[in-house]
């Protein structure tokens, strides 16, 4: 018996990173999953790592920030499944670049797939939670939604601010449909998008990349970053039945990085 056998689940992003470990943890606590990503071929390569845990797993291509495509999805997802028990936004974007260096274009890259693609992710799957009676909404924020300072970028924490914003309204006004919505704020986590930051910044600085990855632990009290499947951890828990009176939260998964 998983943890979360019997659920319908979709996962977006989740054609690697911390989306991919989360889809891959949710097929082996016995759940069904969706497989949700911009890049489709990654998306069924998860799909597939999922059913090899014995799940029903399909991969879905969509833009997540994209209207149409999040309304073509979820009904995709909800038909194949027969529901959406519990939806993850995971999906999102940003880069390594000072608060001067900012364009519009990279506001309207970040918010357009971490604000408004969440939200709208949030809405469409809320809405067949609601006619089902439950449900669970679990979105990834960040630390930098906290203002952890060594964030990517300003505006980029702006998009994370606003997914902790939206989760406390949204489990205020969906609580009375027996839906649950938290935030995962994940610290500093060994993913491509930290990986292709670290060359980034080593490159500003002259450093090697393992040099970038010494300092960076250095600030953070337990001495070590996550691995995608540390945020996972959470994810799954907050899928469960332990986790049914948990709702309006954000977790930070950091080793001790923040405090609030
Ligand atoms: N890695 C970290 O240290 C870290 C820390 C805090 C928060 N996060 C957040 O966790 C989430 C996952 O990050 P990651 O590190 O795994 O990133 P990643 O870049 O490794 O993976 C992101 C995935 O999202 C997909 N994606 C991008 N744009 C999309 C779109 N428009 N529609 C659908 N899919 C899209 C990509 O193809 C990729 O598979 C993001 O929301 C990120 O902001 C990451």
């Amino acid at each position: 018996m998983g943890q979360l056998d019997g659920l319908k689940t979709v996962v977006t992003g989740a054609g690697g990173g911390i989306g991919a470990a989360i889809a891959v943890a949710y097929a082996e606590a016995g759940a069904a999953v969706t497989v949700v990503d911009i890049n489709g071929a990654a998306a069924e390569a998860v799909a597939e790592t999922c059913r090899g845990h014995g799940a029903a797993a399909d991969a879905i291509q969509a833009d997540c920030g994209d209207l149409a495509a999040i309304d073509a999805m979820l009904e995709q997802a909800a038909s194949a499944m027969g529901g959406i028990d519990v939806i993850v936004n995971n999906a999102g974007v940003t880069r390594h670049a000072f608060i001067l260096d900012l364009t519009e274009a990279d506001w309207d890259r970040m918010f357009r797939v971490n604000a408004k693609g969440v939200f709208f992710c949030m809405q469409g799957a809320a809405k067949r939670m609601k006619a089902q009676g439950s449900g669970r909404i679990i979105n990834i924020a960040s630390v930098a939604g906290r203002g952890y300072q060594s964030s990517s970028n300003a505006a980029y924490a702006g998009t994370k601010g606003a997914v902790l914003a939206m989760t406390y309204l949204a489990a205020h006004q969906l609580g009375r449909f027996n839906i649950n919505v938290n935030a995962i704020c994940p610290g500093v986590t060994y993913t491509e998008i930290v990986s292709n930051l670290l060359r980034d910044r080593a490159a500003e600085r002259g450093v090697t990349i393992e040099q970038m990855k010494q300092e960076a632990e250095k600030s953070i009290p337990i001495r070590r970053g996550n691995d995608p499947e540390d945020v996972a951890a959470m994810a799954v828990f907050l899928a469960s039945p332990g986790a049914r009176n948990i709702t309006g939260q954000g977790f930070n998964v950091d080793g001790g990085l923040i405090n609030s």
